[in-house]
């Protein structure tokens, strides 16, 4: 069974891909990862104030001497709150591309293009085989346009592409008024991939403490049909390759995916949630679907109900969604 894809221009052995995650942070869980038959790996993200932070502190110390470090350390206590400095990134990108043979690929997550970008040429100089972009931005300014956050979006992108050679995916969230036509811009602002979706900070509240909370969830079956959606809106249309990310739990989720047109899956919470083994689980389940429909190869499936690819392009857009809606039985 051929299982092979490409994926920022990567070929990929398969199309599961180990979304940024906290797993993915050791080197023996990156190997078993790969031994469990992963295409690929993301590195938890590397945040852009870690990298503003240790700047800002080397000019810290250069300004008052090193007698000072201490008292130094102590006017950025934002440090503590980060898992690992960018020292010690650079050294997981190094330590995992010798670990294993398939791709590993850095995570820049951040909002301004700024100094911090030419960390991206150490990511590269690390090893890394590309870099994913998070650009993670809530737009809680109500002064900010829509067309200056999209920008803002683009320039980070050129500014990373401008810094290194190594291809560059763009991960971003669905929430602009017209995400195609976004994603087309990104795309001739030469990101060689899309990942869809990220997901959003979305604070709960603790009515006992009257006070808001934060923690990170597992995603559930439901939050797919939004990245569903867009990947087969996008497939076909852009030059970018489709990552898509959100909901994976079974081998029928990555066949849906597929099937919009998505080059690549990928998944962080379902590995959480079952253990890294599950890649197998999700692999075998492919293979098996194919396998009842006598097809040899992904590239068979890949982009079948694509919004190109369907005769009824409706399906995507209002004729269906009136339809539904009054398809809805009372019972
Ligand atoms: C605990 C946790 C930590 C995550 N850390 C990162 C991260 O460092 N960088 C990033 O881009 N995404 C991060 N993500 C998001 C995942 O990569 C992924 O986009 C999201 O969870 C949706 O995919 P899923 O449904 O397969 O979980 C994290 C998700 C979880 C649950």
């Amino acid at each position: 069974m051929d299982l092979s894809t490409r994926y920022l221009g990567l070929a990929l052995k398969n199309p599961l891909v180990a979304s940024a995650g906290p797993l993915n942070g050791s080197l023996d869980n990156i190997r078993r990862l790969e031994d469990c038959g992963a295409a690929a790996v993301v590195l938890p993200s590397i945040f852009e104030e870690q990298v503003d932070y240790e700047e800002q502190l080397i000019e810290q110390l250069i300004a008052t001497g090193s007698d000072s470090y201490a008292e130094a350390l102590s006017y950025f206590p934002v440090q503590a709150t980060y898992a690992i400095g960018p020292d010690r990134y650079l050294d997981l990108v190094r330590r995992a591309r010798q670990a294993v043979g398939i791709p590993v690929i850095g995570s820049l997550n951040g909002v301004s293009n700024h100094g911090w970008i030419n960390y991206a040429r150490e990511i590269e100089a690390a090893g890394a085989a590309a870099i994913e972009l998070n650009v993670y931005f809530i737009a809680s300014d109500l002064d900010l346009s829509g067309r200056e956050v999209e920008q803002r979006y683009i320039d980070i992108l050129k500014a990373v592409k401008h810094a290194v050679k190594i291809p560059v995916a763009v991960k971003l969230g669905p929430y602009f008024s017209a995400f195609g036509h976004l994603a087309r811009q990104l795309d001739h602002a030469g990101a060689d991939g899309l990942v869809l979706f990220n997901r959003f900070y979305e604070p709960d509240i603790d009515l006992a403490r009257m006070a808001l909370v934060s923690k990170p969830e597992l995603s559930g079956a439901y939050e797919m049909r939004l990245p569903l959606l867009w990947v087969s809106v996008l497939a076909g249309r852009v030059e970018a390759s489709l990552a898509a990310s959100t909901g994976i739990d079974s081998a029928d989720d990555v066949v849906k995916y597929l099937l919009a047109g998505a080059d690549v899956v990928m998944t962080t919470s379902s590995l959480l949630r079952h253990g890294i083994p599950h890649i197998k689980e999700l692999l075998g389940g492919l293979e098996a679907w194919l396998d009842a429909r006598d097809l040899a190869t992904l590239a068979a499936i890949r982009g079948r109900l694509s919004h190109c690819n369907v005769v009824d392009a409706g399906a995507f857009e209002r004729a269906n969604y009136i339809k539904m809606l009054q398809a809805y039985k009372l019972s």
